[in-house]
């Protein structure tokens, strides 16, 4: 059994791109096999082991949501919305594993101890810290440590697999060098894990801004179609969308990046590669085929009452949680601490 882990931050509305690109290869891959989900990704991704079947872990990552400027009551409201919208976009509890990250305190024990393995020099230079430090606001040591929380995330579970996105790499690279230095130097700890990209995750760009990736800023705007945006609300961000004058409805990503989009999306939602005449009939196809994925999905969520999906989340740490005592307990003991009575 290959275990693949995703962590989703409650920073942001989960939206339209997330649900293309990262959910639904995610519940499509549940109950499948590794080998026809996957295809190798730019180094250092690597194609999937493809044997047997697949044990995803969601973690909503509650803790990388304290390391940039925050508001608890969102931070709550989010862990708890992103978990119902998983659920209502299909996760099975039965076969997938979904907790709150800060409900296991080992990631926060694993965290230290591989902070004592990881260079100064080494997290800082992390292009997103790089990024997100020069902004307004003071930053926070968390947003320095934040990629060694993740290989504790992902370190914790003797994950194999972890499907992730560009700006991500740098980060899964962090945690595969942590791991196997600590396995070299203090004993074989650790799985190193690997990144995945799913096959057919579509790549979704901002409907205003279409050389942007959907969702890039955590917030949903004129150009981010949210998952729990309203039917009128979807069509006219889509028939608002920035298109250009050529009025020829092709795929070409460089010179019309916003038509180019609107296929993909086109595409993602329905499977169907068919033509269109105009900007127009593309638009209005665009917009009835998001509504018509996102209305099952907003259904389902609307049922979900915040009681049921705690207690998913609840189940979920109670499941988890042996693995993570465990391999804590292994590293623990290789570093060179005497382990508790
Ligand atoms: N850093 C990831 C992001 O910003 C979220 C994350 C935290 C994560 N821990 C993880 C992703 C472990 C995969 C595995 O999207």
């Amino acid at each position: 059994m290959t275990r693949r882990l995703t962590g989703l931050k409650p920073t942001g509305h989960l939206q339209l791109g997330n649900l293309l690109g990262a959910i639904r290869p995610l519940v499509g891959g549940q109950r499948e096999t590794g080998s026809e989900l996957l295809t190798a990704a730019p180094s250092p991704a690597v194609q999937g082991t493809g044997r047997g079947v697949t044990e995803s872990v969601i973690m909503i990552v509650d803790l990388h949501a304290l390391t940039i400027e925050h508001d608890p009551q969102r931070v709550r409201d989010l862990t708890v919305e992103h978990a119902r919208l998983m659920l209502a976009a299909g996760v099975d509890p039965d076969v997938t594993t979904m907790y709150v990250q800060s409900h296991l305190s080992e990631h926060a024990q694993l965290h230290y101890l591989l902070e004592c393995a990881t260079g100064f020099g080494e997290a800082r230079r992390m292009i997103q810290f790089k990024e997100k430090s020069t902004g307004p606001d003071p930053v926070r040591l968390s947003l320095l440590t934040y990629p060694v929380l993740m290989a504790a995330d992902i370190l914790l579970h003797d994950t194999e697999e972890v499907p992730v996105g560009d700006d991500q790499t740098q980060h899964l690279e962090l945690a595969r060098d942590v791991a196997y230095r600590f396995n070299t130097r203090y004993g074989q700890t650790f799985t190193v894990p690997r990144a995945v990209t799913p096959a057919f995750a579509a790549r979704i760009m901002d409907l205003a801004e279409p050389t942007a990736k959907m969702g890039k800023t955590n917030a949903v705007t004129a150009g981010v179609i949210g998952l729990l945006d309203r039917p009128d609300v979807v069509r006219r961000k889509v028939m608002r969308a920035v298109t250009d004058t050529r009025n020829i409805v092709r795929r070409d990503p460089d010179r019309q990046p916003g038509v180019t989009n609107l296929l993909e999306i086109y595409v993602a939602c329905t499977g169907d590669r068919r033509e269109f005449a105009s900007y127009g009939e593309l638009k209005t196809a665009v917009a009835d085929a998001v509504i018509a994925v996102l209305e099952p999905i907003q259904r389902r969520f609307a049922a979900l009452t915040p009681g049921e999906v705690l207690s998913v989340l609840h189940d979920g740490a109670k499941q988890a949680r042996p693995r993570a005592q465990a391999t804590l307990e292994r590293a623990t003991e290789a570093i060179g601490l005497i382990k508790a009575a």
